[in-house]
């Protein structure tokens, strides 16, 4: 109608896009910022601090919960992060509630797997460092670590510690998580053989394999060492690799994170959540209504092609990628593999290109 049409031409210009960062690489390298990206974030906000772009960290990192990420990068980078702007590996995990909320499942990965599962609402997560401990002898090995892990023995426990109100040493895990990547790999190759051969309870045998999750399955990525280092899809293959040496039929597992198109589905659902909390969101019913329903652009930024880039292309329209030179790739020109719609040097560099783009 010319009432709405009206409303068109005379309503201020919403941003008709939206931005994905990837962490690890682009924004921070272990726990500092990669050059001044705190700057490059600082030009998403208004003057009085309100978010102007809608933008969120899209990272195939994680361990802990999304509350504390943002609390962290709020802190690490000096601007204010929201919960809902931290997708992390394993924040698809909590779509998999409906089938086992009550059901007991083993989470493994630096930081602290079990928390992270028991926020999303799984009532008997535990951790494999401490599911570990309930059998005896179960690693041969731990004699001859130096690192505690956590005792079974009430004693023992640190008294925050929640003690199960369920026996692990007689209910079958019906999941193993891999929620960040795996601290001590023989360990952990070793109780999940064992959890994954016997129908959820080592030592015993049933043809039944428990659901083997991983919150992302990167080969390698960007940390404070020079070179790469080796990630949770590195850890699969070795663990794959074992079970099927090991055992009659081959490992079935369900991988998350980056490069799925369905995380990229979800980063944008994120995103238009976010654009109506931005500070030029538009009040105006009948403009809201029409333009609302999506974005002309969603910008990935990443540093890792066969990942970032590879996903952002797979999800199509309306991603647009960025690839930087801060991370896993370092090349001149584009990747030949899975070339980026625009290759820059930096963050910084990157966001000045969004913003000339966009007008
Ligand atoms: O462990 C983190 C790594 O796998 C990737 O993180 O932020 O580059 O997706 P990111
Ligand atoms: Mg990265």
């Amino acid at each position: 109608s010319y009432r709405v049409l009206a409303h068109l031409h005379s309503a201020p210009k919403r941003p008709s896009f939206g931005i994905a960062f990837d962490i690890d690489g682009v924004i921070l390298r272990g726990r500092s910022p990669i050059g001044d990206s705190p700057k490059a974030l600082r030009r998403l906000y208004d003057d009085s601090g309100s978010l102007k772009i809608p933008y969120l960290f899209l990272t195939n990192g994680g361990g802990i919960p999304e509350s504390r990420r943002a609390a962290e990068l709020s802190q690490l980078l000096g601007v204010h992060i929201d919960p809902i702007q931290v997708v992390q590996g394993h924040s698809p995990f909590k779509n998999l509630l409906a089938r086992l909320e009550n059901e007991l499942v083993v989470a493994t990965g630096k930081g602290e797997p079990a928390v992270v599962m028991s926020e999303y609402g799984f009532k008997k997560a535990i951790s494999l460092d401490e599911y570990a401990s309930y059998f005896n002898s179960i690693d041969p090995l731990s004699p001859y670590k130096t690192w505690t892990t956590k005792q079974p023995s009430n004693e023992q426990r640190n008294p925050s510690d929640s003690v199960p109100s369920f026996d692990v040493t007689s209910e079958r895990v019906k999941a193993a998580f891999v929620v960040s990547d795996p601290v001590d790999w023989g360990r952990d190759i070793q109780v999940l053989c064992d959890i994954l051969r016997s129908g959820g309870l080592p030592g015993e045998k049933s043809e039944h394999q428990p659901h083997m999750y991983f919150a992302a399955d990167d080969l390698e990525y960007q940390a404070v060492f020079p070179s790469e280092r080796l990630g949770m899809g590195a850890f699969r293959i070795a663990l794959e690799s074992i079970f099927n040496s090991i055992h009659h039929t081959p490992l079935k597992y369900t991988s998350f994170g980056k490069p799925n198109p369905f995380v990229f589905k979800n980063a944008e659902s994120v995103l238009m959540q976010l654009k109506s909390l931005t500070s030029d969101a538009d009040l105006n019913g009948d403009y809201k209504d029409m333009k609302s329903h999506h974005f002309e652009t969603l910008y990935m930024i990443g540093d890792n092609p066969s990942v970032d880039i590879k996903g952002a292309r797979k999800a199509g329209h309306p991603w647009f990628s960025i690839l930087t030179r801060t991370g896993v790739f370092r090349g001149k020109e584009n990747h030949t593999d899975y070339p980026a719609h625009q290759v820059v040097d930096t963050v910084e560099e990157a966001v000045e290109f969004m913003l000339q783009r966009e007008g």
